[in-house]
């Protein structure tokens, strides 16, 4: 039986941060048990239309999902224990923000099942903090860090570099303290403007002025060396780990893996009579919910992918990784062969050009230079 990974989506948070286009949405107050109720309702949604499965990873995502209440996870966790068959050595991730209210309730969210944290420090100094317009301060990032590692034996931290005025030395300032406080993994994101986010306005007014390309190459590669010199190596574009503490849920996507989307927004990839099936639910809060109590669902998309979309979607995913594609699995996700995807005229080129490498079992990788224009290699290699 192929293993599925579990998302779960809480879409709600404290304020919306300017450079965010998640589905994340503020709210006064929720009737919590309600929402508890729904989650649990979708989950006997699946169970029905998915029968017996292997669960590996569970990731609750958002939003903010350490501000829900810790029953609510605990309760969610309970029941998919209760409709499918969860592994001994299953990864539960919670992204947590490093307000101190919510690291107040680590040690309860470990109780409730979660036994991986990633925390959205985003930046260590007060001054980034605000300009990113977040809830808390660097003193309560670090101890929201301690508490992660007092509760957990895996956690990670989230980053983001490449904000206007940043120059190599702050950046290395703030990645060095940063690796004093890690555990297995960081998550290290280039500020990217997102459309219709306030970051986006200011930027399309001339109010915030982006790092040059030259500067954000050299913040990259100052990020490649250092974390590379400490042994935890970028596996993916912006997410570094230790030999063995890569986010189990996270090389699901890559891998093109399975994996079912529950709550607003949430979307899947899924194996079912023998298809690929992409599924997709209602993005607002409020719908969601009234859809499933309605219904006992809020999916809005349940189509099959033609093996040639599945292919090129995989290869998206796959080149991400520093690892690159394992054949194989490429020809069992997807129904088609790794070569029969790609344009071999194409591969010689950026073979010869060093974009793309050949892996030892055939498969293929990006190097480094491929990933850092991963679009345009993707675009010229998908058959
Ligand atoms: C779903 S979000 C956040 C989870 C949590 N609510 C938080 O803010 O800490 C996951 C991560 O994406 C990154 N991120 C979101 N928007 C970004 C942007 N525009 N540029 C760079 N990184 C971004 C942040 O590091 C964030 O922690
Ligand atoms: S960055 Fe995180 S806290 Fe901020 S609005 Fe987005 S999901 Fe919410």
């Amino acid at each position: 039986m192929k293993p599925i990974g579990v998302y779960v989506h809480w879409p709600f948070c404290r304020s919306k941060c300017p450079y965010c286009d998640f589905n994340s949405h503020v709210r006064a107050t929720i009737d919590e048990a309600r929402w508890r109720a729904a989650y649990r309702r979708e989950i006997d949604h699946w169970k029905a239309r998915l029968g017996e499965r292997v669960v590996t990873s569970i990731f609750f995502g958002g939003g903010t999902p350490s501000l829900m209440d810790p029953r609510s996870a605990a309760a969610i966790l309970e029941r998919i224990a209760e409709v499918w068959r969860v592994t001994d050595d299953i990864e539960i991730t919670l992204e947590a923000n490093p307000n101190s209210a919510e690291a107040d309730r680590f040690r309860d969210f470990r109780t409730a099942g979660i036994n991986r944290v990633s925390i959205g420090v985003q930046a260590l100094d007060d001054s980034a903090l605000r300009f990113l317009g977040r809830a808390h301060n660097a003193d309560e990032a670090r101890g929201a860090i301690a508490a992660a590692a007092k509760y957990f034996e895996r956690f990670s931290f989230d980053l983001i570099y490449a904000l206007p005025g940043q120059d190599r030395a702050a950046w290395r300032r703030e990645l060095d303290e940063a690796l004093s406080l890690a555990g297995e993994h960081l998550s290290l994101y280039q500020l990217t403007i997102e459309d219709g986010t306030r970051f986006a306005q200011l930027h399309a007014r001339g109010e915030l002025v982006m790092p040059d390309d030259e500067t954000s190459a050299a913040l990259f590669d100052l990020t490649q060396e250092r974390m590379a010199r400490v042994a935890m190596p970028a596996y993916e574009i912006s997410n570094h780990a230790h030999a063995g503490g890569a986010c189990r849920h996270n090389l699901l996507y890559w891998r093109y893996g399975s994996y079912l989307g529950i709550g607003p927004g949430a979307h899947g990839r899924l194996d079912r009579d023998g298809r690929r099936w992409s599924t997709r639910n209602a993005r607002a809060p409020e719908t969601w919910l009234a859809a499933v109590e309605r219904d006992g669902h809020g999916s809005i998309e349940e189509t099959p992918i033609a093996p040639r979309d599945a292919a090129r979607e995989a290869l998206l995913m796959g080149l991400r990784l520093d690892a690159g594609i394992d054949p194989a699995s490429f020809g069992e996700a997807t129904g088609v062969a790794l070569e029969d995807a790609l344009d071999q005229t194409a591969i010689g080129r950026l073979v010869a050009d060093g974009f793309v490498q050949r892996r030892a079992d055939g498969g293929i990788s990006a190097t480094a230079s491929g990933r850092r224009v991963l679009n345009a290699v993707i675009a010229a290699i998908a058959a």
